[in-house]
């Protein structure tokens, strides 16, 4: 039985982030707030996506260090690197030389149907470059080259992760199983958390208004301030209940919070007003964050240890990804040196 168990192979998890944009309570709640444990059960590869963001037109002083930044928050947010690979896409030649390859078994009609590059090239007219039209290859590309059996998407990413399982079957069709098929990850809880300002939409990083929601790095005083805003409704009981959007929506983050269930949350606040709520909703949402705002602290000044952790990083992506890329160079006809 311990033999079996030994030699079972760990599940892999593959995620890429992009530095432009900080982590919502949303994706804490979400996801982040699982990585921890999640090590141990799976083997987890996080990556910065730092070519991605180059679809966009970003200063480039800015972008060195929201990269540096993000893989800060990465490990900030409990990755270790000791049982996770962690690394910054630019860092490993073999996503940009997968990329070329898989866009010549990408088909023009397929890309001009990604909605997102659709909403892209609207939203920047002036700059639809061709990187914006092939970056769901390079997606593929960062994904196949570590064949992983999960990957957590979004609903925003989920065309791009079915465009790799379309790449998948074509390329496994011509020359075999060369790369393992990807599933989306969904994580087994998780409430939905929504906008503190609108709260029959998502909560939203891209959102215009700053109140609707709160980063993970966002100091104490401004996410009281953002729950003392948060829109709820004109009754003044504290329940859940159909059409309480904005206190359904406190109350769902309150006890992922706290662990509280929602008849302790209604007993506790019986006869209390939303102030109340509003500013114990806040406060508990401030006391999760503080490890991961303190480690951020930390960790983003200490730039010795960031290099020293990305360097390796990129050095044991370099060496799975190329294993996977030299296959693929073979199958496809390309001399080996
Ligand atoms: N496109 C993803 C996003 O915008 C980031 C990303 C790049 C990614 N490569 C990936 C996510 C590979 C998962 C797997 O969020």
């Amino acid at each position: 039985m311990e033999e079996a168990v030994k030699t079972e192979r760990k599940k892999v998890i593959l995620s890429g982030i992009q530095p432009t944009g900080v982590f919502t309570l949303g994706n804490y709640i979400g996801a982040i707030r699982n990585w921890d444990k999640m090590q141990d059960e799976y083997n987890c590869a996080y990556f910065v996506a730092d070519l991605h963001s180059l679809t966009v037109r970003q200063d480039p002083a800015a972008l060195r260090k929201q990269t540096l930044d993000a893989f800060a928050l990465v490990l900030a947010c409990g990755i270790d690197p000791e049982k996770s690979l962690v690394f910054i896409q630019s860092h490993v030649p073999s996503h940009a030389e997968l990329n070329w390859i898989l866009s010549c078994y990408a088909q023009f009609g397929e890309l001009s149907r990604m909605t997102q590059f659709k909403d892209k090239s609207a939203k920047h007219a002036d700059n639809v470059n061709a990187g914006l039209f092939t970056y769901p290859v390079l997606m593929a590309g960062d994904i196949l080259l570590y064949q992983p059996d999960f990957v957590p998407v979004g609903a925003d990413q989920k065309q791009h992760l079915e465009f790799t399982r379309d790449i998948v079957t074509r390329f496994n069709n011509l020359y075999g199983n060369v790369f393992r098929m990807p599933e989306a990850y969904i994580p087994k809880e998780g409430a939905r958390v929504m906008s503190l300002q609108d709260p029959t939409k998502k909560m939203s990083k891209s959102d215009e208004n700053v109140n609707a929601f709160v980063s993970i790095l966002d100091e104490p005083n401004v996410i009281i301030n953002k729950f003392k805003r948060a829109v709820t409704d004109s009754e003044k009981e504290i329940c859940y209940r159909e059409g309480k959007d904005g206190i359904n929506n406190l109350m769902s983050i309150y006890s992922v919070v706290t662990g509280l269930t929602y008849e302790q949350i209604e007993k506790d606040f019986e006869g209390k007003g939303y102030g109340d709520f509003k500013l114990a909703v806040g406060e508990a949402v401030v006391e999760k964050l503080r490890p991961i705002r303190e480690n951020f602290n930390r960790i983003s000044k200490d730039k010795a240890y960031l290099e020293e952790t990305y360097r390796k990083g990129a050095e044991m992506a370099t060496g799975i990804s190329e294993r996977t890329l030299s296959k693929v160079k073979k199958k496809v006809g390309l001399l080996a040196k």
